[in-house]
């Protein structure tokens, strides 16, 4: 989806560096200089290998996290700075769904309770909280008599119907929700990314969809941003990435996403990136991926590729300096 209109969050140039996790180790560039628009009702998927900064990058925008530098803009206003109090009202329309259902939910709380409590913090009286979290069990496909129970007695899957119930209890306008299928048995995570799907296209929520690989976003998303440590090396339409991934890196995670088609899959050419992503504490120089990079050449160990728009008119951008052009 492409607007004209003001986009519901702009970031810019967002870092976080988190000192060493021993006295004299070097800091971790977790997130470095990251820029993104998200118009409303649209989703973007960001998705990259483990550690490269996806977590951090949600947990800014919801502002649990303070960045180190660069801005966030909501609706128009900076909140990147914003202390606690000042958050508080803006706490409503920015939420959080996340990874492990069951860890993210309170045991000793009844559903009523976890789904309702946003409401309740605000003033709702006890009797429209508990009308308001019986109405969204409905929405979020649980059986609304089970409003009594504890979340122990509900399935991963139904644990994260909960999460997800309670993200929307106070109208949000934009949800994070990072790796929200990830701890999920594969027959469920299909159903939750299904409910996601539908919800914020009923509600007309903005959500940044954070997983590991490029298929489990491809449903639920409009353009895609691809991490790779620290930084977006890719970013546009989901065609576009979809069809002919113009990063290196974006083709290897394509080649790994299965085929409906046996006969193609069969035949597909996958490719298999060698050794792990090297420690954001010590990046490469140059382009940080090079050490990896199949098509690599000598510019590419000195010089970083800035992320730029490679085709002139085309709804992406990429930070390589050989970006391919042909469909995969
Ligand atoms: N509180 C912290 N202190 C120090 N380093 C941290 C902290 N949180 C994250 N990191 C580091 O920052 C980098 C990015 O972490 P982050 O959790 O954002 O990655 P991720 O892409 O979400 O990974 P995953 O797919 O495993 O969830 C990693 O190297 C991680 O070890
Ligand atoms: S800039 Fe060079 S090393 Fe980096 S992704 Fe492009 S071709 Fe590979
Ligand atoms: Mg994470």
């Amino acid at each position: 989806m492409t607007t004209t209109a003001r986009p519901l969050l702009s970031v810019r140039d967002l870092t976080m560096t988190f000192p060493g996790r021993r006295s004299r180790s070097a800091p971790v560039r977790a997130v470095d200089g990251v820029s993104f628009d998200l118009a409303p009702g649209e989703t973007l998927g960001l998705v990259g290998e483990s550690g490269c900064g996806k977590s951090t990058t949600g947990r800014m925008i919801v502002r649990l996290l303070e960045p180190t530098s660069g801005s966030i803009a909501y609706d128009g206003r900076d909140i990147g700075r914003l202390r606690q109090r000042e958050l508080k009202p803006l706490r409503k329309e920015l939420q959080m769904v996340f990874q492990d259902p069951h860890s993210s939910l309170n045991p000793r709380q009844t559903v009523a309770r976890i789904i309702a409590d946003p409401l309740l913090v605000r003033g709702a009286s006890a009797a429209d909280a508990r009308r308001r979290a019986v109405e969204l069990m409905e929405l979020v496909g649980l059986i609304p008599e089970h409003v009594d129970r504890y979340p122990h007695e509900f399935s991963g899957g139904q644990a994260q119907r909960i999460g997800i119930a309670r993200a929307l209890a106070t109208g949000p306008r934009l949800i994070v929700a990072d790796e929200p299928v990830s701890a999920l048995d594969v027959s469920v995570q299909a159903q939750i990314v299904n409910l996601i799907e539908r919800l914020r296209r009923e509600l007309g929520i903005a959500c940044l969809f954070i997983a590991h690989d490029l298929s489990v976003v491809k449903r639920v998303c409009d353009r895609v941003a691809v991490m790779y440590l620290g930084r977006i090396v890719e970013i546009g339409a989901k065609e576009l990435l979809y069809t002919a991934p113009a990063h290196p890196y974006t083709r290897a995670l394509l080649s790994a996403v299965p085929l409906p088609d046996p006969a193609a899959e069969r035949t597909r050419e996958r490719i298999t990136l060698l050794g792990d992503p090297p420690s954001p504490a010590a990046p490469p120089p140059g382009c940080t991926f090079h050490p990896r990079c199949p098509a690599a050449r000598d510019i590419c160990r000195s010089e970083a590729p800035a992320l730029r728009i490679a085709v002139p008119g085309e709804a992406r951008q990429v930070a390589c300096h050989f970006p391919a052009v042909e469909a995969v």
